[in-house]
């Protein structure tokens, strides 16, 4: 099956889950809580082939709001490959790198709009999460590699649009 993540193809099988094929081929798609449905920075949008995807988890529809859902939003930590066929996301790491190579001006009111739609789920979101039972052991490592992992990717992403790595090796972006 193909996988389109932002704008670089993949293969995926049955079964993977977004987040996994993301991080394989080290594409830019944040999970600081490894995946354990936490963070909520894994956020995707389905461009194409939605209905080739698992059905909404109860997690993503506790967490994702009315809006984001009608835009395609989906939670790769969550989100599994069940159908052959094309799939094209775009996550929200790489929203946000396009707007700031754009329009940066755009930037302030994505954030306050993804900050809203995050906001009118807390009581749902508190619900899940209050409900959960964690391998305390297994979150933590979880989480150590996701936010090292993350911050490798969000850190390539935006240095990938600058000139630094050419000016110097010690300049920081
Ligand atoms: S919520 Fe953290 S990776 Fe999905």
């Amino acid at each position: 099956m193909q996988i389109t993540i932002n704008n670089n193809q993949y293969e995926a099988n049955q079964g993977d889950r977004l987040l996994e094929v993301a991080r394989l081929n080290h594409e830019h798609i944040g999970y600081f809580c490894g995946g354990n449905t936490i963070c909520q920075t894994c956020y995707v949008k389905v461009l194409e082939g939605a209905e080739l995807l698992s059905p909404l988890s109860e997690e993503e529809k506790a967490i994702l709001s009315e809006n984001l859902l009608k835009a395609g939003a989906r939670m790769a930590c969550q989100a599994t490959v069940e159908k052959p066929g094309t799939i094209r996301v775009v996550s929200a790491v790489e929203e946000v790198r396009h707007l700031l190579e754009t329009s940066p001006l755009e930037l302030g009111g994505y954030a306050a709009t993804m900050g809203w739609e995050a906001l009118v789920k807390v009581p749902d979101t508190l619900r899940l999460q209050a409900g959960r039972e964690f391998d305390l052991w297994q979150l933590l490592t979880d989480v150590i590699g996701g936010i090292g992992d993350a911050w490798q990717l969000v850190f390539s992403a935006f240095c990938g649009s600058c000139s630094c790595k050419e000016k110097s090796e010690t300049t920081v972006c």
